[in-house]
């Protein structure tokens, strides 16, 4: 079963509660976090997401883009994210494995992001550990850029690995997917989509959410 994570990037931030709300029949939320270094945008922070986790139920799916994010998976634990993505090019394999190890002793699901440029391959020290591999379909850092087909190759790579060494573990991508191209990711082995402007920029989020999940 596909599951559809909204990212509330695409929300009205004085009106968060409000389109939270209008996305509730979706699986997961998605939180973008930026820190204006690992990507050239500013978006949310600690107390934010400490402020949603009080306003809903859902299940909240945060994806760091940071550097260094280590230093950061207390905080985002403690502030009630039920997972965390770190990116693998934010910082060394040593401090990314100590990274997971933190959202391990925090109870958090574990997931590891790549951007475009990263190979498939660069999951596999991780893989055997990980509840997620985030595979990027645009540069990270804002919301409503167009999908990168050549993205496909890496998910169906990452989806045989996952077959392989972990079926359990789900593939979530993010960026430019609307229903042409979340039929395409999911032939592909995607099963959580992210989409930002195609659900908060729709008439109606939750028939948005629905055409999403039955885009194959
Ligand atoms: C981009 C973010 C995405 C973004 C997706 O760096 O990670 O989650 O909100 O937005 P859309 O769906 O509009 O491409
Ligand atoms: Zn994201």
């Amino acid at each position: 079963m596909v599951k559809i994570a909204p990212s509330i990037l695409s929300a009205d931030f004085c009106n968060l509660e409000r389109d939270i709300r209008r996305v509730s029949a979706a699986d997961w939320l998605h939180v973008d976090v930026m820190d204006g270094l690992f990507v050239p945008n500013l978006t949310i922070g600690v107390p934010v997401v400490a402020s949603i986790r009080r306003h809903t139920q859902m299940f909240l799916d945060v994806h760091l883009m940071i550097d260094k994010p280590e230093r950061y998976i207390d905080a985002f634990a403690q502030a009630g994210a039920d997972l965390l993505s770190v990116h693998l090019e934010a910082d060394h394999p040593t401090r990314i494995a100590a990274a997971l190890r933190a959202m391990e002793a925090n109870g958090v699901k574990k997931a590891v992001a790549l951007r475009p440029i990263t190979s498939a391959k660069a999951v596999l020290p991780y893989l055997e550990q990980l509840d997620m591999v985030l595979v990027m379909t645009v540069e990270p850092g804002f919301g409503g850029q167009a999908f990168m087909e050549q993205q496909l190759d890496t998910i169906r790579e990452v989806r045989s690995l996952i077959d392989r060494y972990n079926p359990a573990c789900e593939l979530e991508v993010d960026g430019g997917i609307a229903p042409g191209t979340a039929e395409k990711v999911i032939e592909a082995g995607a099963n959580v989509l992210v989409a930002g402007s195609a659900v908060y920029g729709a008439e109606d989020p939750a028939r948005a959410i629905e055409l999403l999940r039955t885009a194959r």
